[in-house]
């Protein structure tokens, strides 16, 4: 069924990686291949509305991480797998890491859990490769202070949440090394988006 390459997106909030998914969206337009670029919790009209409840609404902890699922179900029904079986490229800004990262480093949800929740949701299907973006966490907070705008609820979140998510995407990487690349995020922008390019030519061309 599956044709395309699947690319996801991955890190702590404020690690940077929304500019480079748009240059790496346009690295592999300019080869001729088509490429969708998308977003989780979102995607689908559905998914963006299941979005702005989960980044804005008080909510039980396992409901957050079944909605997450639930807006991922229909996001792969809708949009990523249809794409990849055209033979489309799909890149998506999160994935299944971040719930693993977030839900269950974050907030500190049992993770096989989540393994049932993903053989349901997408069993036979995982990113081709994954893009780590990791960088210390108060780097990463500098950058969102400095874009002075209103925070979503995971933003809000103390320092020790975003350390445990930062440690628990860093044990998915350990578990998975060939599919999830780390990549430096405490670099200038410029080396960041050589090192992304080369990893997407590396393990996708
Ligand atoms: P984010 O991707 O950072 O978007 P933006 O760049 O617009 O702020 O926001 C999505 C938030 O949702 C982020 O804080 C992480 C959180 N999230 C989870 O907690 N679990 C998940 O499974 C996903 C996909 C996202």
């Amino acid at each position: 069924m599956k044709k395309g390459k699947f690319i996801t997106f991955e890190g702590i909030d404020g690690a940077g990686k929304s500019s480079h998914i748009a240059g790496v969206t346009e690295f592999v337009r300019a080869r001729g291949l088509t490429v969708v670029s998308t977003r989780e919790p979102g995607g689908t009209p559905l998914g963006e509305k299941l979005r702005e409840l989960l980044l804005h609404e008080s909510m039980h902890l396992e409901t957050e991480a079944m909605l997450m699922f639930a807006a991922r179900r229909e996001h792969l029904a809708q949009l990523i797998e249809p794409a990849l079986a055209r033979g489309e490229w799909v890149i998506c800004d999160r994935f299944s890491d971040a719930t693993y990262a977030y839900q269950g480093g974050g907030r500190g949800l049992d993770k096989e859990k989540f393994a049932q929740l993903e053989q349901w949701v997408h069993g036979h299907l995982q990113p081709d490769l994954t893009l780590l973006f990791d960088l210390p966490l108060a780097v990463a907070r500098e950058r969102i202070a400095a874009q002075s705008r209103d925070l979503d609820r995971f933003e809000q979140e103390r320092a020790d949440f975003h350390e445990r998510v930062r440690r628990a995407y860093l044990e998915r990487a350990a578990a998975a090394p060939q599919r999830i690349q780390v990549i430096n995020a405490d670099q200038a922008l410029e080396d960041i988006k050589k090192l992304v390019e080369m990893t997407v030519v590396t393990h996708c061309f």
